[in-house]
């Protein structure tokens, strides 16, 4: 019997048949401004209002400018700085992937470093819920193939120990869905989700397709989404039947 944590995204969990598997690691991939930030926010989100504390590590924006957009995205979520303020969210800023960058060489060391510091944040908050916001932003410091696969294994493997349910980012940089290009991270996290734009300029489509779920059976539809002023909608044919 696998354990399933609710998304709380109206339509996702339809399409997980209840939610992602616990401690699962699930890949968001899109191209840019799919909204993967914003879903990965409403995650955390969700998952406080349900009383479970979230981690959201932004590697790349301000931990100020991602509350600041998920406030505008979202005016309904009036209680985001209640939920910052009973530590029930906290947002991670990532200055520190800077830092680390300019400190060292360019090997795998400073990885380690990033996400020891994580595995202490998630430890000390005791998070059920984490983000990694993004996790393409791991190859500016390391540039080995190799040592980058390894690198996110490592990441994934260790998350999975700490027992989070985690959700990271990830720059898809041709989101037509009939040229996907995979990269090693698609392959080495329990599930994913891609994130697609297309259409003609006058009118884009916005869609969501489970690509995998370890250990778990999902919906194989791909589903268009909006983002409204009250979060996520995802229109897949499961979420309308159960209604
Ligand atoms: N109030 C809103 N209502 C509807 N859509 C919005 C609103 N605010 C932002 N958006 C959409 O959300 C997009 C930004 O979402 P988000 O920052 O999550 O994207 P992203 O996939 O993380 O992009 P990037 O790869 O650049 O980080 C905007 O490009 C816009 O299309
Ligand atoms: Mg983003």
């Amino acid at each position: 019997m696998v354990n399933l944590v609710k998304s709380g995204i109206e339509g996702l969990d339809a399409m997980l048949f209840g939610g992602l598997p616990k401690e699962n690691q699930v890949m968001i991939g899109g191209g840019p401004g799919a909204g993967k930030t914003l879903l990965s926010f409403e995650f955390i989100y969700r998952g406080a209002k349900a009383g479970e504390s979230g981690v959201f590590f932004s590697l790349e924006e301000d931990p100020k400018k991602i509350i600041q957009n998920a406030k505008a995205a979202f005016p309904k979520f009036t209680d985001i700085d209640e939920l910052i303020g009973t530590g029930k969210i906290m947002i991670e800023g990532k200055d520190l992937l800077q830092e680390v960058f300019n400190k060292y060489e360019q090997t795998g060391l400073e990885f380690g470093k990033i996400v020891s510091e994580m595995e202490e944040t998630i430890v000390k908050t005791r998070a059920a819920r984490a983000v990694v916001d993004s996790s393409s932003a791991f190859e500016l410091v390391i540039k080995d193939p190799v040592v980058y696969r390894r690198s996110m294994w490592s990441l994934a493997a260790n998350f999975r120990r700490l027992g989070v349910t985690t959700v990271l980012t990830s720059e898809i940089h041709n989101p037509d869905r009939n040229k996907l290009v995979f990269r090693p991270e698609h392959f080495i996290f329990d599930g994913m989700i891609l994130m697609y734009q297309s259409g003609e300029a006058a009118r884009r489509i916005q869609a969501l397709e489970i690509i995998k779920m370890r250990g778990y059976k999902h919906s194989f539809v791909t589903a268009p989404y909006e983002i409204t002023a009250d979060g996520f909608k995802i229109f897949s044919p499961e979420a309308i039947t159960r209604q």
